[in-house]
């Protein structure tokens, strides 16, 4: 591929604004948005009718995506998935059987811990799907069925546009396994997918209004050595995935909790010097994780509270900043939120002069063990 920056500094600043365009073409492979359904040609390469249970195995962000499609399988489609970095995957000796099916996420599909994770559960008899950008790879070569993710060349090392296809093909998946196993009816199924269609809208709406926002608070965030996100639901591997963007590129030490754990370790961090970015759009799980913040705040820490406007209404704790997003549906909450948290690692990078495209000890793809 030649691929260059447009008018973007960065080749991570204009995968971030591609999202928008990106992620309706993914999901345009996978459902009718004519009929708001799924479309069995693109999801139905894998029976999920049948299944015991779904394994899940990646690493870095796509790790993170899978995680979030946990929720989604196991909620909608009531499918157990049993899910890990593929470098432990692959050693756990984990029980799996044949009625069991395997999916593989990964941009490149070429990371090696993730194929060994392929190999032992093709060993084990486990139908193979592959969720990758590349289609012509390894990863995708080895399964028996391949779920493209759209998101065009990726070039810088943070992935951002992936993961938000990603996760897109894997809600679109969640659906076509929930339809296949009678657990959502075809309402659900159309009212999830309007609520899908609409992302391509609110990500160029967010896109095209916090960013001076992010901008002004990255440079203040830029002076500390260490910073918590918190989440809850699967607003808690979006709080992974944003400590992940963060340290990845401006090296600042970050961590991601489930909001609930923070009694139980983190609490105990708290004070002026580590500001807390709460993940918070005003779902099933506002209340509780508001009250986490309270616990924060009742610290002394300093709270980046990312909501809705919904949210932002809801709580009057002061906060050092709240990025305000605009109010939408629970499954399109965690690409929406990854807006605010890619920009944010993103000019805080700029803002402290790191190589962003190419940050230090890291590579886009990871061939070896
Ligand atoms: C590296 C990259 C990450 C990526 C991970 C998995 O760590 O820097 O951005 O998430 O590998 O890569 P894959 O190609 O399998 O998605």
């Amino acid at each position: 591929y030649f691929v260059d920056k447009g008018n973007h500094r960065h080749f991570m600043e204009k995968e971030i604004h591609e999202q928008p365009e990106v992620v309706s073409h993914a999901l345009a492979h996978y459902v009718d948005l004519g009929n708001h359904t799924v479309d069995p040609a693109a999801t139905g390469l894998i029976d999920f009718s049948s299944l015991r249970g779904l394994a899940i195995s990646a690493c870095g962000t796509a790790y993170l995506s899978g995680l979030i499609g946990k929720y989604w399988f196991e909620r909608y489609a009531r499918l157990p998935v049993e899910i890990d970095v593929a470098s432990e995957f692959r050693y756990r000796e984990i029980p799996l059987s044949a009625d069991q099916a395997a999916l593989f996420i990964s941009q490149s599909g070429e990371t090696a811990d993730t194929l060994a994770s392929l190999r032992y559960c093709r060993e084990a008899g486990l139908k193979i799907g592959a969720v990758v950008n590349v289609k012509e790879s390894t990863i995708a070569r080895e399964s028996d069925a391949i779920f493209p993710i759209l998101a065009g060349p990726e070039i810088g090392v943070a992935s951002t546009k992936a993961f938000t296809c990603q996760l897109t093909v894997l809600a679109s998946l969640a659906i076509a396994a929930g339809r296949a196993r009678g657990t959502i009816s075809e309402a659900e199924e159309k009212q999830l997918i309007k609520s899908l269609a609409e992302m391509p809208r609110l990500m160029n709406a967010v896109l095209n209004t916090i960013e001076p926002q992010i901008e002004a608070l990255a440079r203040e965030l830029s002076r500390y050595k260490d910073v918590l996100y918190l989440g809850r639901g699967t607003s808690y591997p979006l709080a992974m995935e944003g400590a992940l963007k963060l340290k990845e590129i401006s090296y600042i030490h970050a961590e991601g909790y489930a909001a609930g754990e923070l009694k139980h370790g983190p609490i105990a961090l708290i004070d002026e010097n580590m500001p807390v970015i709460v993940i918070a759009p005003h779902d099933r799980f506002f209340e509780k994780t508001v009250s986490n913040m309270q616990e924060v705040a009742a610290r002394g820490g300093k709270i980046i509270f990312v909501t809705d406007e919904k949210g932002a209404a809801a709580s009057k704790l002061p906060t050092m900043a709240t990025i305000t997003l605009p109010n939408v549906a629970e499954i399109v909450s965690p690409m929406i939120y990854s807006l605010p948290i890619q920009l944010l690692a993103y000019h805080t990078a700029v803002f402290m002069g790191t190589d962003v495209d190419q940050p230090r000890n890291l590579a886009k793809s990871v061939t070896v063990e």
